[in-house]
Parts: structure tokens; sequence; C-alpha cells
């Protein structure tokens, strides 16, 4: 199964794909953190891409598209993937129809993640997440047992530095520009895109996902 899941920063799409992707057995491939590894590792793209991230405007699509090419091939053939944050523009849309094309396999679903901009903003601006083991935590919703301490590995947590308020501002106005438009463009494209109102507890909107993609217990 090939999925898509779609909507604005800090509706939890990374949240539900994690999850999905376990249970599924499946490979859950995020723009965002491979970027974010890049930048970690400190390699020519992550420094390319360092700029814009911070800015909170999009990364260049043929640097996309080629990260994602690169990061697909190391995957076997046949295994479930949910895409995480890509594609973000129609011009990545495109490509990733292209790449599919070329290893012979059809896009499945799009799922579409809904939530107020007041829910995004809270859900954002209370994200601590741990450098260490990757763990992700919100002060508002799911706070560690510690303040500024990860349960799991003990290290001091982070804050996102595209979480502070003004670029914050700038993702949403982005997604709603670049990325929004792919919704007409999967249903003129006949692709099947379902919707979810993502303003609920993670529980609630795991099972209608659940539901959604069609995961028999
Ligand atoms: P990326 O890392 O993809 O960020 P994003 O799409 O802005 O998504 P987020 O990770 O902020 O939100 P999310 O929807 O995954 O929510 P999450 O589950 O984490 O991209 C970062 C940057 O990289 C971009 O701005 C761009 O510069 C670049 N980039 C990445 N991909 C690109 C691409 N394809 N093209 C070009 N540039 C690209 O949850 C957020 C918080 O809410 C967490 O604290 C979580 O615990 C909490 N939470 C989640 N669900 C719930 C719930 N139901 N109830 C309560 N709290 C919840």
């Amino acid at each position: 199964m090939i999925l898509i899941l779609l909507g604005p920063p800090g509706v939890g799409k990374g949240t539900q794909a994690v999850r999905l992707a376990d249970e599924l057995e499946g490979a859950h491939v995020s723009t965002g953190d491979l970027l974010r590894a890049a930048r970690r590792d400190g390699t020519e793209l992550g420094k390319r891409a360092q700029a814009y991230m911070d800015a909170g405007e999009l990364v260049p699509d043929q640097l996309i598209l080629d990260l994602v090419k690169e990061h697909l091939s190391g995957i076997a053939p046949g295994r479930d993937v949910v895409f995480d944050g890509f594609p973000r523009t129609t011009a990545q849309a495109v490509g990733l129809r292209g790449v599919l094309n070329q290893v012979g396999r059809d896009l499945d679903l799009v799922v579409l993640f809904e939530a107020p901009d007041e829910t995004l903003v809270k859900r954002l601006s209370g994200r601590r997440t741990c450098p260490n083991c990757g763990a992700v935590y919100n002060t508002y919703f799911s706070p560690p047992a510690e303040e500024g301490i990860c349960d799991r590995c003990g290290a001091e947590l982070v804050q996102r530095p595209d979480d502070e308020r003004d670029t914050v501002r700038r993702r949403l106005e982005v997604y709603r520009e670049q990325t929004a438009p792919l919704v007409s463009f999967y249903e003129k494209d006949d692709a099947p895109l379902e919707r979810i109102h993502a303003d609920r507890g993670v529980e609630d909107v795991y099972a209608e996902f659940r539901d959604v993609v069609g995961v028999t217990p």
C-alpha cells in the first residue's frame, strides 16, 4: 500500500504516520525527518535546506524529489509506504507519480487531516522533542513526567526552531498557498481521498484513520 498523509503543520500527521507504519510494519517516509537528519549529519543537502526550514519556507522541489528517490531505493519493493509531509507541491506530486510508475506501483490512498488554526498553533508551540531518541511530547496534551526531560532516555527536551510563533504563522500560510491545492489535484486525478477530523485526541483520530485505511485487527 502507498499512502499519503496530507494536512497542515501540527495537525498530527507524524504522530499518526508513525503508529500506522509500526502497525503495518511498513516504511514511514517523512521528508521533514529526512531533512532534519541531513542537517544533523552536516550533509550538503542539510546545509542547503537549513535556511528554508528555519524561515518556514519549503525546500526546493528538486532537492526533495532527489532525497525521496534515494530513500525509496532502500525500501524493499512491495513494502507498505506511509508518506508524511510529502508531496507538498504540485511539482512534487507529479514527480512522485513518475517515481511510482518507474517502480510499477500505484498510489492507494490520500488521507487529509484537518483541524482549526488555533489547535495547530497550540500543538506546535507545545511540541518538545528528544534530540537523543526522537520521542515527541506536548506540554499541553502529552507532557513528560518531569518537565523538560525525556521519559524514555532522560535527555533534555528541545523545541524545534521552526515551532517559534512567527515561523509557525509563515508555515501555515505556505501550507495554504502551496500544499492545500494538492487536495483538488488528487480529486481531479481520481485518487481516493479521505478526510479526517483531527481536532480530537490521538486515540480517536487513530481509530478513524485505521478504519479509513482498512487495517484489519
Ligand atoms: P515537517 O517536519 O514535515 O513539518 P510539518 O508538516 O510542518 O509537520 P509537523 O511535524 O510540524 O506536524 P505534524 O502534522 O507531523 O504533527 P505532529 O504529529 O508532529 O517539515 C518541516 C520543514 O521541512 C518544512 O517547513 C519545510 O521547510 C521542510 N520540508 C519538509 N518536507 C518538505 C517537502 N516535501 N517539500 C519542501 N519542504 C519540506 O504533532 C505536532 C504536535 O501535536 C506534537 O507535540 C504532538 O505530540 C501533538 N499532537 C499530535 N496529534 C495530537 C492530537 N490528536 N491531540 C493532541 N496533541 C497532538
